[in-house]
C-alpha cells in the first residue's frame, strides 16, 4: 500500500453511490464505505464497489465487547476488503481479538484503531471524555496500544500523523481524514489540514468526504487532492 486518497462516500443508498462513482470513469479511486452506507445498503455494496475495481476501506468503528467484536471481525473478513477499523478506546484485549480474527481467516484487510475523531477538540476530551492528558499524548498511547495489539495502523488527524509515525514506526499506516482545501470549510471537524500539508506532516491516506461528494465537480476536487498528495 502506498500514499492514496479515499473518498468518504458518505451516501446514504446503493443508487446514489454508484451513480457518483459511475463519474470517476477509467480512475478506480479507493472508497471509503462508512455507517451510513453499509446500514442502508448491507454487505452488497461492499460487492458492487468490488466489482468496478475500486479498493475499499470499511468504515464500522466497532467498539463493543471483546467476544462481540471478535465474532463481527470474523463475519467482516468474508468480505475481503482492503482495511477496515474499530475504536482503539475499546481496548487491547477487544483489538487483539479482532487482529487474530483476521489474521487467521487469512483475508488481506488491514485493521486499523480509530485514537480519537478527528471532530473532538482538546477541550471536549478534557471536559467531556475527563481524558486530562493532552489531545497529542493521548493519540500517541493509543497508537503505540493498537501497534501491541497486532493492529496494522491508526486513524488520525494529519495533525498527529508524524508523533503516530515516531512513536510506533514509519511503517505503522495513519489514515488521516479532517481533511480541508480551505479553513472555512472545516464544518464539524477541528483538526484539519489541506492535502498539501497532510502529504509534508506524513499522512499514508487522507480520507476525504465532503471537499469531494459535496463539490459542484467531484472528479476535479479528487484530482485536486491526488495532485497535492500523492503526485
Ligand atoms: O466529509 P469529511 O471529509 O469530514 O469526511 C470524513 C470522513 O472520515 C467521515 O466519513 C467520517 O466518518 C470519517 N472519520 C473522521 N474522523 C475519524 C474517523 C473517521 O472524520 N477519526
Amino acid at each position: 500500500m502506498g500514499r492514496d486518497v479515499i473518498i468518504a462516500c458518505d451516501f446514504s443508498d446503493a443508487g446514489t453511490t454508484l451513480e457518483f462513482l459511475s463519474r470517476f470513469g477509467e480512475r478506480k479511486p479507493f472508497v471509503k464505505i462508512g455507517m451510513e452506507l453499509y446500514y442502508s445498503a448491507g454487505p452488497d455494496i461492499v460487492k458492487k464497489i468490488k466489482d468496478l475495481g475500486c479498493r475499499i476501506f470499511l468504515d464500522l468503528k466497532l467498539h463493543d465487547i471483546p467476544n462481540t467484536v471478535k465474532k463481527t471481525a470474523a463475519v467482516l473478513s468474508r468480505l475481503d476488503v482492503d482495511m477496515t477499523n474499530l475504536h482503539a478506546a475499546g481496548g487491547s484485549v477487544m483489538m487483539s481479538a479482532a487482529a487474530e480474527e483476521i489474521k487467521s481467516s487469512g483475508a488481506k484487510t488491514k485493521l486499523i484503531a480509530v485514537t480519537q475523531l478527528t471532530s473532538t477538540s482538546e477541550v471536549a476530551l478534557r471536559d467531556e471524555l475527563l481524558i486530562s492528558a493532552s489531545m497529542e499524548e493521548t493519540v500517541a498511547a493509543y497508537a503505540r496500544l493498537a501497534m501491541k495489539s497486532g493492529l496494522d495502523g491508526v486513524v488520525c488527524s494529519p495533525l498527529e500523523a508524524g508523533k503516530v509515525h515516531a512513536v510506533c514506526s514509519p511503517e505503522f499506516l495513519t489514515v488521516t481524514p479532517g481533511v480541508r482545501f480551505d479553513e472555512e470549510s472545516r464544518g464539524d471537524q477541528t483538526r484539519i489540514a489541506t492535502p498539501a500539508r497532510a502529504r509534508e506532516l506524513g499522512s499514508d491516506y487522507i480520507v476525504v468526504g465532503r471537499p469531494i461528494t459535496a463539490s459542484p465537480d467531484p472528479v476535479a476536487a479528487y484530482e485536486r487532492c491526488m495532485r497535492e498528495f500523492v503526485d
